[in-house]
């Protein structure tokens, strides 16, 4: 089956998708995006990924908001037109193509905005990361100072994760200069400290404000979890008992071994599962478990 893809208000076959070089989402990294999981055919936390965007263009400035509601739509149809039952939709906007290569931004007059999404099936749930956990390595976190907005401006995560990958783990936790890990490169981090509170930090402009971790912290709260949000360092990370991420894309990931050293034993811990388990059902996965979890 052709992927179908959606750009600026037309659905056509991912591969015709044609935008030009002058896109200042090319040039400069002018343009914002959304990765919204759906599962079991539908899209998860569709509205909240919907006031984020909206938030990252007004952050940025943008003249021109595309509409909400189209948005909504032209989400519920990718996934259903490419029957994705577990996977993803990416979208981005960026502020517009122009004539040559100018820095400042265009006024809201002569402003058109560049919308592009595709979906994408992928195991969410049922994946290895999910089950046996996830290595990562810590790197200095050197990207700008707005990470509240997400912009397409990645270099930084590329060259955490190709290193991460280079050095035979699977992801990368980012680490402030003042020693606090700030977040992983395409994740929130938390940690599980031995007397099993469970921590995340607190938002600011130095972390995006990530939508799985709005949820399961909601969902945590409701099941009476010990929830703190503040800044933990590496240090406190590696003595951690148990630590994960969460994504849209790979939901709530267990990490086991952080620059080498195991989290416990090297397994997935008891706190992460339980969590994973009040996670799943808050997304409306059949019974809540996984086979894989339920027969632990
Ligand atoms: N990344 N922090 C960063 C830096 C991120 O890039 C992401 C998401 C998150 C988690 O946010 P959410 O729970 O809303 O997915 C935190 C997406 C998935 C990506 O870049 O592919």
């Amino acid at each position: 089956m052709t992927r179908q893809a959606w750009l600026n208000g037309v659905f056509l076959a991912a591969d015709e998708a044609r935008i030009s070089p002058f896109d200042r989402g090319f040039l400069f990294a002018d343009s914002v995006y959304e990765v919204t999981a759906v599962y079991g055919g539908q899209l998860i936390d569709m509205e909240r990924h919907l006031d984020r965007l909206q938030r990252s263009l007004t952050e940025l400035g943008f003249a021109l908001l595309p509409d909400r509601s189209e948005i909504a739509r032209v989400h519920r149809r990718l996934v259903a037109d490419n029957a994705i039952g577990e996977g993803y939709v990416y979208l981005q906007v960026s502020r517009g193509a122009y004539e040559g290569r100018n820095f400042p931004a265009p006024d809201g007059e002569g402003m058109r905005l560049t919308c592009f999404a595709f979906a994408e099936a992928k195991p969410l749930i049922d994946t290895s990361g999910a089950r046996h956990g996830i290595k990562v390595i810590s790197v200095p976190d050197i990207r700008w100072g707005r990470r509240d907005i997400k912009s397409t401006g990645l270099l930084a995560p590329v060259l955490a994760k190709t290193e991460a990958r280079a050095r035979g783990a699977d992801d990368a936790w980012l680490v402030g200069a003042d020693g606090f890990v700030t977040e992983a490169a395409s994740a929130n981090a938390w940690i599980v400290t031995r007397e099993g509170e469970i921590v995340t930090r607190a938002l600011s402009h130095v972390i995006l404000a990530g939508i799985t971790r709005h949820s399961l912290f909601d969902a945590l709260m409701q099941a009476g979890g010990r929830i703190s949000e503040r800044s933990f360092t590496l240090e406190e990370a590696l003595n951690a008992a148990e630590a994960f991420s969460t994504s849209a894309t790979a939901l709530v990931a267990p990490v086991v071994e952080i620059d080498g050293v195991r989290l416990g034993d090297g397994e997935p811990g008891p706190v992460t599962r339980r969590v994973q388990a009040i996670y799943y059902a808050a997304i409306g996965v059949e019974a809540g478990t996984p086979g894989w979890l339920a027969a632990r």
